[in-house]
């Protein structure tokens, strides 16, 4: 896709440290800061178990925590939390008002961030398809907010549910990995959903996240997503701007 922007997410960084990470990134040349949010609100009612397979980047506990969760019982979106919409507000504040945050709200629950995280300094709030009764309410909740509107699928959910709300959103999520950790191994078989919807939706901003990176790149590219997310690829690359640059590269032939 021509004019690829790539996206580092913060998740796999020094949390302590984030404004610097979020700096670094930047200075890297980040077109846009990918800001994974997930926190306790409630309860989940569509939990959705899959297995995980291989996954290398995860600890024991980590795959244990994504696939053992019983059914009623998640009180998070995903089992782990990062931040919230105060630390988002210290983050607009130090970096100034030209970054673009895309939210990754992984909660359940997502309408009663958006206007806190809007308050805070969020440009666009991705919610997952699956954590509302309701998308087309928040949808219009989340513009009336002045943000842009962003629209997430787990790996286990199919492309045909996020269609009908294709037109009134600015960018579809594509996650590649169940969400919920940064380091798991990307799945290829997510691509036709891709390509399936630039095809429908030739103007529609597709992003993926999970396990996207030198090598994975490809796929996506071809696939048809101009919004990338890389986590770790970049975070743990000793050169991110040439990660950076070379991901922007690969997608935009
Ligand atoms: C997964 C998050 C991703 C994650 C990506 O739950 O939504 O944004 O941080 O990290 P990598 O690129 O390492 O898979
Ligand atoms: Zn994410």
């Amino acid at each position: 896709a021509s004019g690829c922007k790539i996206g580092p997410s913060i998740l796999n960084s020094d949390l302590a440290s984030l404004g610097a990470e979020c700096l670094r990134m930047l200075d890297s040349g980040a077109d846009y800061l990918h800001l994974d949010a997930p926190c306790s609100s409630g309860r989940s009612v569509f939990w959705i178990f899959l297995t995980q397979g291989s996954n290398p980047g995860l600890s024991a506990l980590q795959a244990d925590a994504l696939t053992s969760e019983p059914p009623g019982k998640a009180q998070h979106f995903v089992p782990n939390i990062t931040f919230g919409h105060p630390v988002v507000e210290s983050l607009r504040k130090q970096l100034g008002q030209d970054p673009f945050f895309d939210m990754h709200m992984m909660v359940s629950r997502p309408e009663q961030w958006v206007k806190p995280m809007a308050v805070a300094g969020a440009n666009q709030y991705t919610f997952h398809l699956e954590a509302t009764d309701n998308p087309g309410a928040l949808i219009k909740d989340i513009r009336e907010n002045g943000m842009k509107v962003g629209l997430a699928i787990k790996p286990g959910t199919s492309v045909e549910y996020l269609a009908p709300w294709a037109n009134q959103i600015d960018m579809a999520l594509v996650m590649t990995v169940e969400p919920g950790f940064g380091g798991q191994k990307f799945m290829e078989d997510m691509m036709p959903k891709v390509h399936w919807l630039r095809t429908q939706f030739p103007s529609l901003d597709i992003e993926v996240d999970g396990g996207v990176g030198p090598d994975t790149i490809h796929k996506c590219a071809e696939a048809g997503a101009n919004m990338i997310v890389s986590g770790s690829a970049i975070m743990r690359s000793e050169d991110p701007r040439s990660v950076i640059n070379l991901l922007r590269n690969v997608c935009s032939e």
